[in-house]
């Protein structure tokens, strides 16, 4: 397949995801939302779109009385929620609940809670590490964490006989998902992804994100960005939150040219303790899981065999 109708056909195979009936009313309005910056948006409006969705309200509140968001009192309503954790984060809590009805469950290739343990797991960790940097924006981090691996749920539905290939021939030789990928289908996640973040109009910098995060170098817009997503990305996956298989790692974050980007851009990150920071992080994986089960179903209970 020449590289103009390889493109082609994911653009055709992403447009169809459109027409799928599990996407929440509130989440194309949310995503415009969201690219809008914090001044610009209305309390009122996030409230009133929270509310629309009984379900989604519902869990919306209970992420957010999760010890992850260290609130004292847990919020008793979303105008409480907004007022105690702020609007970007309520936005964030929000953005996640509609992801984990926006495709349906019967699509799946990777198992969904093992795909949202790792999207979720990587948000929480990019949030941390963007606190640790005072230059940072944390809760554009959590979103780009997020979604950064969206192109796998893209491959699930638009490719699935690929996907599943890629999938079997990852595990089997314990490599990386995405160069698995590109060995099987001739394209990754990143692609897919990227071509869904066009569709959704995500802004710049998320699409720079879910299109270069394996490959740093390529992203001209929002390098330091990527580059901490990809570190956070590497840092789950080799602490037990990763895509449901064993990988052997080679990595080594210091060594990674992802930590090198972002200390052009962010010195502070000379004072992090890692060793600490990732001890934090195995702390926080329990908790992962039962915000997982909380908002996109499954077992809440932490096995021995994360992998
Ligand atoms: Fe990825
Ligand atoms: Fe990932």
């Amino acid at each position: 397949m020449t590289n103009t109708s390889f493109t082609a056909t994911i653009r055709e195979r992403v447009q169809q995801i459109e027409t799928m009936p599990a996407i929440p009313a509130v989440f194309l309005p949310l995503l415009k939302l969201l690219s809008n910056s914090a001044e610009e948006v209305r309390v009122d409006e996030v409230v009133r779109l929270v509310s629309y969705d009984g379900a989604i309200a519902a869990q919306c509140l209970r992420m957010a009385s999760s010890p992850l968001f260290g609130l004292a009192q847990p919020p008793k309503s979303i105008k409480g929620a907004v007022i105690s954790l702020g609007l970007r984060r309520v936005e964030t809590i929000l953005l996640t609940c509609c992801l984990g009805q926006a495709f349906p469950a019967t699509k799946w290739v990777l198992d969904p809670v093992v795909f949202w343990r790792h999207s979720l797991g990587c948000a929480m960790v990019c949030r941390k590490f963007s606190e640790k940097l005072t230059a940072a924006d944390a809760e554009k981090a959590y979103m780009a964490g997020l979604l950064h691996d969206i192109g796998i749920m893209v491959n699930c539905m638009a490719f699935p006989k690929e996907f599943t290939r890629a999938m079997e021939h990852a595990s089997t030789d314990e490599m990386p998902l995405g160069e698995a990928e590109q060995a099987t289908m001739g394209f990754t996640h990143c692609e897919t992804g990227r071509a869904l973040a066009e569709k959704w109009k995500l802004a710049d910098d998320i699409s720079e994100v879910i299109a270069h995060h394996h490959a740093i170098e390529r992203s001209e817009k929002a390098q330091p960005l990527v580059a901490l997503v990809h570190l956070s990305d590497l840092l789950c996956r080799m602490r037990g939150l990763g895509y449901g298989y064993y990988e052997r790692h080679k990595a080594d974050l210091i060594s990674d040219p992802a930590w090198a980007i972002l200390l052009q851009q962010h010195h502070d990150l000379q004072g992090v303790d890692l060793v600490r920071f990732t001890f934090e992080l195995d702390e926080a994986v329990e908790e992962i899981y039962g915000l997982v089960s909380t908002v996109f179903g499954g077992s809440s209970g932490v096995s021995l065999s994360r992998q």
